[in-house]
């Protein structure tokens, strides 16, 4: 059998990450994979993380299953954060997805069962992994323009394209801070947006990975809320690792939203018993100590303090680096770095510009010009700046 197989390239972003580990060089620069890291190049364990795991250890009598939809109290928790005024059980309902990938992954097979037939519309560019898990599941898939050098995507466009779609399609929206792009609609073209594809007849599928990374957790929240107070069906699909910073013990959440939809047990049902065919039940410690924070005013106090913290580093990075860059190359306007928001911005190269990028200059970005802005130095920014020119 292993006789037959063909080896297959990495995905592009687990690439990047894993040759930029292997590169000796002391002023490697690293704008690879998305997590944040601070000035030290640390990405640190939130002060709330660490002390609801101290609390955990304390307290935790076993280890024995959770269930097959995880924890139910952080699923209804986290459900609550994001869209309080969607009834948990009612028109919300869900499970603990393992990370934000495992929610992409169960939602779309989800969503292909109940409806083979359905296409799903993808940004282009969007993350790569939506690709690979969606065309895992087996589903259609078809791609919408996004803008990717501007202050906001072009709705009228998206519009245009999904004139192309056929009712019962599902279109995958990124919940803000876009992966790869970091631009945003504002909340009322996302509300136009969500209009159009309601009067094609199509099903909004969110991936809201960067909640608080943007500009706050309820403004951030927000623009889930303005998708799901539109649509009567909606999938969901929320990470904790960034937000958290618990990337590696891979939590977040799969959710259907419907206000008063008369189906939602049913589908969850269904949810259920793809999770327990798929991985049987999802770990535990990552949604134990996001819970544990929910729980605790003072831990949730704290834990948005510093995601406060975080998200002002970044977007000051962002606005370090939009004006290096703009010192290093003025024919070009670098305001979209500027005015996105979340992690990543992509600078317009070539997949060869960015490979000599990495050789001659040790300055890792993914091949299609993302650059994770987070962790940037901003002692060597015009240093960087330079370099990252000489691709352009
Ligand atoms: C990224 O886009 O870099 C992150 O979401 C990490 C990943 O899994 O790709």
């Amino acid at each position: 059998m292993f006789d037959t197989a063909v080896a297959r390239p990495i995905d592009q972003i687990i690439a990047i990450s894993r040759a930029y580990q292997e590169d000796p060089r002391d002023d490697k620069v690293d704008f690879g994979i998305g997590v944040y890291k601070d000035e030290t190049g640390l990405t640190p364990i939130m002060r709330s993380v660490k002390a609801a795991e101290q609390r955990l250890i304390d307290t935790q009598k076993t280890k024995t299953y959770v269930g097959v939809g995880g924890d139910q109290k952080f699923v209804e928790l986290f459900a609550n954060q994001v869209l309080p005024d969607h009834a948990y059980g009612t028109d919300i309902i869900g499970i603990q997805s393992i990370g934000g990938s495992g929610a992409v992954r169960v939602l779309a097979e989800l969503a292909h069962s109940l409806n083979p037939d359905a296409c799903f519309w993808i940004p282009d560019p969007s993350w790569p992994n939506h690709k690979a898990i969606i065309g895992a599941v087996g589903a259609k898939m078809a791609n919408y323009p996004y803008a990717k050098f501007t202050a906001e995507p072009d709705v009228d466009a998206i519009l245009t394209a999904l004139d192309g779609a056929s009712p019962g399609d599902v279109v995958v929206i990124h919940g803000g801070c876009h992966n790869p792009t970091g631009i945003d609609p504002s909340i009322e073209e996302l509300g136009r947006l969500t209009d159009g594809i309601g009067e094609r007849g199509l099903i909004p599928f969110v991936d809201a990975a960067y909640l608080g990374f943007g500009d706050g957790w309820e403004e951030d929240s927000a623009r889930v809320a303005a998708v799901a107070d539109r649509a009567p069906e909606m999938l969901l699909a929320l990470s904790c690792s960034k937000n958290f910073g618990i990337y590696r013990e891979r939590t977040g959440a799969a959710l259907l939203v419907g206000k008063g939809h008369a189906n939602l047990a049913a589908a969850n049902s269904n949810l259920l018993a793809l999770a327990r065919a798929n991985y049987s039940m999802p770990p535990d410690h990552g949604a134990a100590i996001v819970r544990t924070i929910f729980e605790d005013p003072e831990l949730k106090a704290d834990w948005l303090a510093e995601l406060t913290e975080i998200r002002e580093i970044i977007n000051k990075s962002r606005s370090a680096l939009a004006l290096a860059l703009a010192r290093a190359k003025q024919d070009r306007d670098w305001t979209y770095i500027d005015t996105g928001r979340g992690m990543f911005s992509l600078i317009d190269v070539t997949p060869e510009a960015a490979e000599k990028l990495r050789e001659d200059h040790g300055v890792y970005i993914i091949p299609d010009g993302r650059m994770n802005i987070a962790g940037i130095d901003l002692n060597k920014i015009d240093e960087i700046a330079a370099k990252l020119v000489t691709a352009v």
